[in-house]
């Protein structure tokens, strides 16, 4: 076999495929999300930290929690290296973790091994965390974007970046369907159900089979409240607070929804009695 062949099946083995979801108003019909495709080989590490930040900030969800309402500690205010260090020296401190970056990923894929002081669930006392295993179902990040997180997270302090860029082994083998997507496109929802996963709802409420305590529960939503008071639930949180709950809700959803999602949303939700 000839060169030619193996270098094009080489770089095309090495291309990562992240997605940048344009900012979608409600006032207009969703575009599909644009698809960014990034060289592996070519990549850089100033280029892997801002497929990080992305990743946080969209596929990861982190900051439906991690953000300055109190819920979770604020990463993206504090200095994360700092704290793991802290972290790695209490004396609760019980995993497996040696350095920062061990400390950051285990806090993403085991959360509960260690639970800062004060943000454990509810009657735990802290000895479990409210957030959910990111490797695992609904968020399900690959190794690959877990790995751009951590360097997103030590690079925004200016601390030193520990993690090394991805290698075509760890990109094949973080990719178990076999394309090399790092983060997949985020369609526009088509289904109810669909717009509860994309925006992460049941992080915070309880709905269809999943459970949180952090929101009221939407299974009965539709009983309690109509289509109007619900899109206004979802648009604008902070007008009404429903009573013995924080006013945490996201009010960024008007920006992030079409127009089509906010209209699913609305009916599914007048229809949970
Ligand atoms: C549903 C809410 C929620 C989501 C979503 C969430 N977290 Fe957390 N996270 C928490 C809470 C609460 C804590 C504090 C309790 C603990 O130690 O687990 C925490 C702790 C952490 C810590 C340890 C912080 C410290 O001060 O030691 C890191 C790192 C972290 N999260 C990263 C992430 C990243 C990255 C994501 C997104 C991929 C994410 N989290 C998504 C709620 C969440
Ligand atoms: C970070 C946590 C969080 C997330 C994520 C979140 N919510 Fe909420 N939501 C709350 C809290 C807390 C309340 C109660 C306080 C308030 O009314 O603002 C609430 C209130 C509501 C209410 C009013 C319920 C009632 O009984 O009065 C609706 C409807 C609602 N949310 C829908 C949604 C939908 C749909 C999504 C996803 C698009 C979502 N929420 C995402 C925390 C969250």
């Amino acid at each position: 076999m000839g060169t030619l062949p193996k270098v094009l099946g080489f770089s095309l083995a090495l291309t990562l495929v992240f997605t940048v979801t344009a900012n979608l108003l409600p006032q207009v019909e969703g575009e599909p999300p644009k698809e960014e495709k990034v060289d592996l080989g070519a990549l850089t590490m100033d280029s892997f930290i801002a497929l990080g930040e992305s990743a946080f900030n969209g596929k990861g969800t982190c900051t439906l929690c991690h953000n300055n309402l109190g819920r979770a500690p604020d990463l993206l205010e504090m200095n994360v290296g700092e704290a793991a260090k802290e972290r790695l020296a209490d004396s609760r401190y019980q995993g497996k973790a040696s350095d920062i970056e061990g400390y950051l990923r285990e806090s993403m894929t085991d959360p509960s091994i260690y639970v800062v002081a004060g943000f454990g669930k509810k009657g735990s006392n802290d000895t479990e965390s409210p957030m959910p295993a990111v490797d695992k179902k609904p968020i399900e990040l690959s190794a690959v974007q877990i790995d751009a997180i951590i360097a997103f997270l030590q690079s925004k302090d200016g601390n030193e970046v520990t993690v090394a860029l991805p290698t075509e082994a760890a990109v094949e083998d973080s990719e178990p369907t076999g394309t090399v997507a790092a983060t997949p496109a985020v369609a526009a929802a088509a289904t109810v159900e669909e717009a509860i996963a994309k925006y992460g709802c049941s992080a915070c409420h309880s709905v269809y089979d999943t459970e949180s305590p952090v929101g009221p529960d939407l299974r009965d939503v539709g009983s309690r409240l109509g289509e109007e008071e619900i899109r206004q639930s979802i648009i604008d949180p902070a007008a009404v607070i429903a009573e013995g709950f924080p006013a945490i809700m996201p009010a960024n959803f008007a920006e992030r929804m079409t127009v089509k999602e906010l209209g699913l949303l609305v009916q599914g939700l007048a229809a949970m009695q």
